[in-house]
């Protein structure tokens, strides 16, 4: 963990300015539906599938609880979330966006997200995750909306993540494209992700670099 030492460093200084809350609370009261909870609980069972293991866990254990605002793309049905959830600091809040689409998951995407060809989930995703994560929206707030359109979302409203977990699309353009995108909004958040050894995500890692050199 001595490799994280440095960017543990830049965690916290980024959305300490005194309209931080304001404009935190002023999001999650926003008229837009995609974005906060609904009014009643949902009625989907919990369920705790998900792709989150340890190695990610141990990562988030050591950077989550010095961040004040954590943005997530790529919650699926709330694994991770869950896990960000229960380290953040008290006051700290993060904000977790999916599509949350199961035909989006299934059709455009299904080619990282299926083990076998037609297979279907039978649970909604986004029931499922309102249900998974309902006791923590005191502290999460989710956006139901492409990732690119989130990021925007968050960067309009002035609020300025300083931990980004990065997990949504897998195809080399997507996750470019929205670590690319991340470091432009929100420059200085620290960005961590899962799969970076993923077939599409190796490639990234190469964009990174080149994109850090230009
Ligand atoms: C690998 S799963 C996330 C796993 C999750 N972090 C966990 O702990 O189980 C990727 C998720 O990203 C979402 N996703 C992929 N591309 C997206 C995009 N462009 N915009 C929004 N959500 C996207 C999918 O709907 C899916 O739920």
């Amino acid at each position: 963990m001595a490799a994280l030492d440095s960017i543990t460093e830049r965690l916290g200084a980024l959305s300490t300015s005194e309209d931080a809350a304001a404009r935190l609370a002023a999001f999650r009261d926003c008229a837009d539906v995609r974005v906060g909870w609904p009014a009643q609980p949902p009625t989907a069972p919990k369920n705790s599938e998900g792709w989150f293991l340890r190695a990610n866990e141990s990562v988030l254990r050591e950077l989550v609880p010095r961040a004040t605002l954590v943005l997530e793309l790529g919650s699926y049905i709330g694994k991770s979330t869950r896990c960000v959830a229960d380290l953040l600091a008290p006051g700290a809040h993060l904000i977790t966006c999916d599509a949350w689409d199961n035909a989006f998951l299934e059709d455009a995407l299904g080619h990282n997200y299926l083990r076998d060809e037609g297979e279907r989930r039978t649970f909604d995703l986004y029931e499922t995750f309102l249900a998974n994560l309902w006791e923590a929206r005191d502290r999460v707030t989710p956006v139901k909306m492409l990732t690119a359109e989130c990021c925007a979302a968050v960067a309009t409203a002035g609020l300025k993540p300083d931990l980004i977990y990065i997990d949504a699309d897998h195809d080399y353009a997507g996750v470019h494209a929205d670590v690319r995108l991340c470091t432009e909004l929100f420059p200085g958040a620290v960005l961590v992700g899962d799969d970076w050894d993923y077939a599409g995500q190796s490639q990234r890692l190469l964009g990174i670099a080149s994109m850090a050199s230009t």
